[in-house]
Order: C-alpha cells, then structure tokens, then sequence
C-alpha cells in the first residue's frame, strides 16, 4: 500500500491507473469494523481500491469535537494494509484547502432534518470535501455507510442531480455484538454509558415493531423515546421517522421509512437508525 499526503501524488496515480475500476472509501480515519467493510466491498468489487483519512474542518462546527476527534494513523495504516487498500490519502488540511474560494455548496432542505438541524452547515461540508476527493480519485464507485443515512441521502441525491460519473454504493451499518453501530465517537463514552448506548438500536427496533404492529407512527416514536430516556442518562436530539431517501414526513407514497435517533452522552453525540420498506 502507498501512503500519500499530497493531491499531485494523488493524480500521478490517478492518471497511471486511468483504465482500471477504481473502488473509493472516504474516512475521517480510526478506522473500525464499519470502515472495514466498506473497504473489503471495494476489495472485491474493483481494480485498485483507494481510501482517503481526512478529518475534514468544513464538516465541524465551532462548538464540535474537530480537535479531539480520534486518530490513530499507524493503527489506521495497519487496517487499511491489511483490507487490501492500494492507495491511502492522507491529507492535511492546507493541503485540501489551500485557498478560501469564497464559493461554497448549500445542501437545502434535506440538510434541514435531523442531524442537519443541530448541526448547522455540517453537510454543507461534506459535500464541500467529496467533491473535491470525487474530482480527484476519479472513482468507479464510492462506498458509503448506512449508518450515517441522512449523509448518504444527501450524496445519492447530489450525485444523481449532478451527474457526477460514479456509482454510489451503500453499506449496511456493523454493529457490536450487542448491537451498539460501531463508531469512532464510541470510544468517548464512559464504561456506564457504554452500556447504556446499546438503548439507542433497542429503541428503534421497538419503534419499528410497534409501527409494523399498529401503523401508528406517532405511539411508535413516542414508545421509541420512553425507552431512550428510562434506560440512558443521554440526553435525545432527535428519534424521527421520515420517508427515505427523500427524508419528508411518511406519506401513502412513501416507499421506505427511516427511523433515525440522535443521543448526546456527556462527551459523545451517537446516531442510528433502522430502514424499513413500508408495507
Ligand atoms: P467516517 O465517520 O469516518 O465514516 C466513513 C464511512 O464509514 C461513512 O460512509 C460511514 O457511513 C461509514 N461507517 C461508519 N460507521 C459505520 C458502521 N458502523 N457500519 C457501516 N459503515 C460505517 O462519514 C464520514 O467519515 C465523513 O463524513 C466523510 C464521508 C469521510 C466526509 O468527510
């Protein structure tokens, strides 16, 4: 695997490779078992798989964790070593963002529902940095997670309205064995929230059942919440369902439904979510 910080390594490469598949995997690095499988995906799907660590400023707000985000770089190359990764991006933040170009992407509406509400501008600034790192890796396809849906909705529907040539590829979430979605913000939680996060996955599964049993969406979220706030000590952003990947209230229409929670815990804010198909 090659180890490169800069985007002229980058399109050397990129250029050498320019009749191959390529399989892209952007990350903010401490890699875990949801990265892994979003890597060994590309692994098998493509010619050269290339994965990007960048924890990228425009995605955070001022009051974020931008600074005691997790890293590990050396453990981070390991991983990426052995999923078979062939080229690793690893740039600073001068490097992607060498200028202010004053110019700048609005996400719109569906930046205006859950995450995107409490995080003003965060996906603002995700599509700011993939579409730099899709102009520049030139990928085939380019794997996402589940488990940030909204992030995925969001760069399907980019994608898709702006004919960017690549094919959007999605990943079902990995979990704990006890369920928790495997996150790199998990490692902020104390050993007594550790044990509570596991909440947010058993509040949605009843959020679901109940919904498939009654059709009522409303007793369906409100039982969801109750068993969020008895049995952690976090405090609910939001546990929503809306229509997927279009994220508006659920309608006769609406094909897939998104049952999506947020929690803060003293130093973690941690998200989940269950798709359903509507019946
Ligand atoms: P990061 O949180 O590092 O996640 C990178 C990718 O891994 C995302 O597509 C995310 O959905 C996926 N992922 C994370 N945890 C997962 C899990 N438990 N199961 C399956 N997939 C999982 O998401 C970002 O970085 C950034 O916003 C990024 C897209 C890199 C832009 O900066």
């Amino acid at each position: 695997m090659q180890t490169i910080q800069t985007i002229n390594e980058l399109k050397q490469i990129i250029e050498l490779n320019k009749d191959k598949t390529i399989g892209f995997v952007p990350t903010m690095g401490y890699l875990h078992e949801g990265h892994l499988a979003l890597l060994t995906k590309a692994r098998i799907d493509n010619d050269i798989v290339v994965a990007s660590i960048f924890v990228n400023p425009a995605q955070f707000g001022p009051n974020e964790d931008l600074d005691r985000y997790p890293r590990d770089i050396e453990s981070d190359t390991q991983l990426a070593t052995d999923a078979g990764v062939d080229v690793l991006f690893v740039p600073s933040a001068k490097e992607m963002y060498p200028f202010e170009s004053g110019i700048s992407i609005g996400v719109g509406n569906l930046s205006t529902k859950l995450c995107g509400e409490s995080r003003p501008g965060h996906f603002d600034g995700v599509l700011k940095v993939i579409t730099k790192l899709f102009n520049l890796v030139q990928p085939t396809k380019a794997y996402f997670g589940q488990k940030d849906a909204q992030q995925l909705a969001i760069i399907e529907t980019f994608v898709n309205a702006y004919n960017f040539p690549v094919e959007i590829v999605r990943v079902q979430t990995v979990r704990e064995l006890d369920g928790l979605a495997k996150s790199s913000r998990n490692v902020f939680l104390s050993e007594q929230e550790r044990l509570e996060a596991v909440h947010l996955y058993k509040a949605l599964q009843l959020a679901t059942e109940t919904w498939e049993k009654t059709n009522d969406l409303p007793a369906a979220i409100a039982k969801g919440k109750e068993h969020i706030e008895s049995n952690t000590s976090g405090k609910i952003d939001y546990l929503e369902a809306l229509s997927y990947p279009t994220l508006q209230s659920v309608t006769d229409d609406t094909k897939e439904v998104l049952f999506a929670t947020a929690v803060f815990f003293e130093k973690a804010r941690l998200i989940d979510n269950i798709l359903k198909e509507k019946k």
